[in-house]
């Protein structure tokens, strides 16, 4: 069952959702960890970084593996999600070097990739807890909306509003990659537990339609309705329509 957490503003969503994720690694040290890249997890890695820092929370044995990553970037261009990742996390935890893992978007073969990222979650024995943000298309991860939920590890075209969301990030519109290589929608909900955070009252209206709505392939966030132990934690601006 679905389970909504209401926060008051984004500092507390973030301390709230951090809370979890703390919770899972005191209960399993050598968990694996799923992770998102976007605004919305920021004020948590920033707690995360915060805790371990206090001695509160070890990292030594935890696993990650991100959802996507932009195709064609080098892993130093400041917009690649491996960067985002070791600048905003990564480097400032006790992860050991090698318990981290991005697809990599500039691999020569793309379909290989795809298997080997599969592979790869497979041979960490899944997610233990996966960290989600939402599109204001619905997608998680970069599934966006389609006829179908896709499983595996696939390449994806973005969706024109994706784009449009993420062109902040960039110098411009065109500088935005107009593909991306994303965990799958089966690979989500392989997950043991799913912690999905949503912000601010430009989320409002995605998240009632997610959560509140039917179940389609249109608004791939809406399959977390069927998840068995999914929370979104969500700040009032986020749920004001609901
Ligand atoms: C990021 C990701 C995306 C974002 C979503 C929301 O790795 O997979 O699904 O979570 O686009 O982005 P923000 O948090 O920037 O609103």
């Amino acid at each position: 069952m679905l389970k909504i957490l209401r926060a008051a503003d984004y500092a507390d969503m973030s301390r709230k959702a951090a809370n979890l994720i703390s919770a899972q690694i005191i209960l399993k040290p050598d968990c694996v960890l799923g992770l998102a890249t976007g605004s919305s997890p920021l004020g948590i890695y920033k707690k995360l970084i915060e805790w371990n820092a206090k001695g509160d929370l070890d990292f030594s044995a935890v696993r990650t593996v991100n959802l996507d990553e932009y195709l064609g970037l080098p892993k130093c261009s400041d917009q690649s999600y491996y960067y985002f990742m070791h600048s905003n996390l990564f480097d400032h935890v006790n992860l050991p070097a090698g318990a981290t893992n991005l697809p990599n978007g500039r691999a020569s073969n793309m379909a290989d990739e795809c298997a080997r990222y599969d592979a790869l979650i497979e041979r960490l024995g899944g997610v233990d807890l996966q960290l989600l943000g939402i599109g204001h298309d619905g997608h998680i991860g970069f599934n966006e909306p389609c006829g179908e939920f896709p499983k595996g590890t696939h390449i994806v075209e973005l969706a024109e509003e994706t784009i449009e969301a993420n062109k902040r990030f960039f110098a411009s519109k065109e500088d935005v990659p107009r593909k991306a290589i994303t965990m799958g929608i089966g690979t989500i909900m392989a997950a043991r537990k799913v912690v999905l955070v949503a912000s601010g009252v430009d989320k409002a209206e995605i998240v009632k339609k997610a959560f509140f709505g039917p179940i389609t392939p249109e608004v791939p966030a809406s399959i977390l309705q069927l998840h068995p132990n999914a929370v979104v934690v969500a700040d009032e601006a986020a749920l004001s329509l609901v």
